[in-house]
């Protein structure tokens, strides 16, 4: 079982690292120590038994809250990290009094779609070519999917 805990900017380096090892564009430190300075950030760590194998980073603004991102350390997943992460941030969420949240996913990231879909969230709507193409990858579409805080 993952301990789950808050962090800030000083964690920006760690939070690097992660996102590398998960994301075919990855994020910088220096972005990461701009985003978690920001109001209304959330950011949840997933520790394992040397170091973080996953976060989740949320922007609140009024009611609603987006996912930023969510990422699990590749040999580190199906073991339940990424669903205690959207968990315990939606613990943090109907703390502060957030009614609904959502997200953008590739509309080709099967996997993710998946975890999203087994957590309550549907598709309520599409942004063609939201991800830019790069020089190993054709543009592609967002899914936006959406959810209550609070599941029935
Ligand atoms: C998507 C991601 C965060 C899932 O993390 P995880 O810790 O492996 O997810 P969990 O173990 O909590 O999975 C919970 C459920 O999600 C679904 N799921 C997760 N990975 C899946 C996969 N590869 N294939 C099919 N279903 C999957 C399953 O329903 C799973 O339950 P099960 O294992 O009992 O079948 C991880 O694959 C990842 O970091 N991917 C790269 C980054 C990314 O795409 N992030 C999302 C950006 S929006």
């Amino acid at each position: 079982m993952n301990r789950i805990a808050r962090f800030g900017p000083e964690q920006a380096g760690v939070l690097a690292i992660l996102h590398g090892h998960c994301f075919a564009s990855p994020w910088q430190a220096s972005e990461f120590e701009i985003l978690l300075r920001q109001p209304g950030i959330m950011a949840l760590m997933a520790e394992g038994s040397e170091c973080p194998v996953g976060f989740i980073l949320i922007r609140a603004v009024a009611d609603e809250a987006e996912i930023l991102t969510l990422a699990v350390e590749p040999e580190h997943r199906r073991q339940g990290v990424a669903s205690r992460l959207l968990e315990a941030a939606s613990t943090h969420l109907q703390a502060g009094s957030i009614a609904r949240w959502f997200l953008e996913v590739a509309a080709d990231n099967a996997e993710a779609r998946a975890l999203y879909a087994r957590h309550g969230f549907t598709v309520c709507g599409t942004r063609p070519n939201y991800y830019a193409s790069s020089p190993t990858r054709a543009a592609a579409d967002a899914v936006v999917m959406m959810r209550p805080v609070a599941l029935l």
